[in-house]
């Protein structure tokens, strides 16, 4: 089940993707205690994986009632924020988006699976800011986005989802260094089982009442050893692989790990 997305099999660079699902579909599961996950990290990491602006908290006691009202299960009365309250009944991670003298700003979230970002980092920035780093995106992206989140109707959930490769099957990755600081160590014959796809599947729906979007992002990693079990599957990865453009492969790095790659890819 870890492979149930495989987004690279459809696009070879960046896009937006967003698809309507249904919404029953919302929210997938699939992990028996995200409570406990989380709250170490909010113990532990509080700046990293916690943040909320002044005046969120109507909008994020709305995304606490749908996902209540999605899952037909109550929080229980804890005082924490509600945000956080309702990311501890999922795997996935909230982010509350609400518009801020004419600007989309992320006002509150829950990030306990961020990839390479940590929310007191992101706290407050609107769309353009948050994608600073992502190449196109201002040009080819933005407005789009900004039209998206304007034009969301109650009701509808979009889906979109992206990947990686990754020397590493931790879901909490702040930061990238320490992680890209091991590649070389790794063996040819470790690879496939050291090497994870990271996916994430992300969500927007529309909170009717305040008028803010929730957007959350689910993180699914696999170890490569699982696609090279399946030749079909492994067969489109190495396609994906070759054919990622040039931006892509720079902003995910691929680079670091074309070495280990071509390894398994010749091998298969
Ligand atoms: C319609 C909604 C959105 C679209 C189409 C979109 C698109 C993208 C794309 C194309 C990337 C590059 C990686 C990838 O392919 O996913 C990206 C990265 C990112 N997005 Fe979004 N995004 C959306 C909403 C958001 C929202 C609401 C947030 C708020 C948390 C957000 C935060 C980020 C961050 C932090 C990154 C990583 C940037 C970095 O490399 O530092 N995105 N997004």
């Amino acid at each position: 089940m870890s492979l149930r997305h495989r987004p690279w099999e459809e696009a070879a660079d960046f896009q937006i993707g967003l698809k309507p699902i249904a919404p029953s579909a919302w929210l997938e599961g699939g992990e028996t205690d995200p409570a406990a996950r989380k709250d170490r990290l909010f113990a532990d990491h509080l700046g990293l994986v916690w943040a909320e602006a002044e005046a969120s908290r109507p909008a994020q006691a709305e995304a606490l009632e749908m996902v209540e009202a999605a899952l037909g299960q109550v929080a229980a009365a804890s005082g924490l924020p509600p945000l956080y309250a309702a990311a501890r009944l999922v795997p996935d991670d909230l982010c509350l988006m609400e518009k801020r003298d004419g600007q989309w700003r992320l006002t509150a979230l829950s990030l306990s699976a961020g990839s390479f970002f940590t929310a007191e980092e992101v706290i407050g920035r609107n769309l353009a800011e948050l994608h600073g780093p992502v190449t196109g995106f201002a040009d080819l992206f933005l407005v789009r986005v900004q039209r998206i989140f304007e034009g969301l109707r109650p009701g509808l959930v979009l889906e979109r989802r992206n990947w990686t490769l990754l020397n590493s099957d931790a879901l909490h990755t702040p930061s990238s260094s320490a992680i890209r600081a091991q590649i070389d160590e790794i063996k040819p014959s470790q690879a496939a089982h050291v090497l994870h796809l990271r996916v994430e599947r992300q969500t927007l729906v529309r909170l009717p009442r305040t008028g803010g979007v929730l957007f959350t992002i689910r993180v699914w990693l696999s170890p490569l050893s699982d696609l090279v079990a399946d030749p079909e599957r492994f067969a489109a990865f190495a396609a994906a692989w070759r054919n990622a453009t040039p931006q892509l492969r720079a902003y995910k790095r691929l680079d670091l790990y074309d070495d280990l790659v071509a390894g398994l890819l010749a091998g298969a």
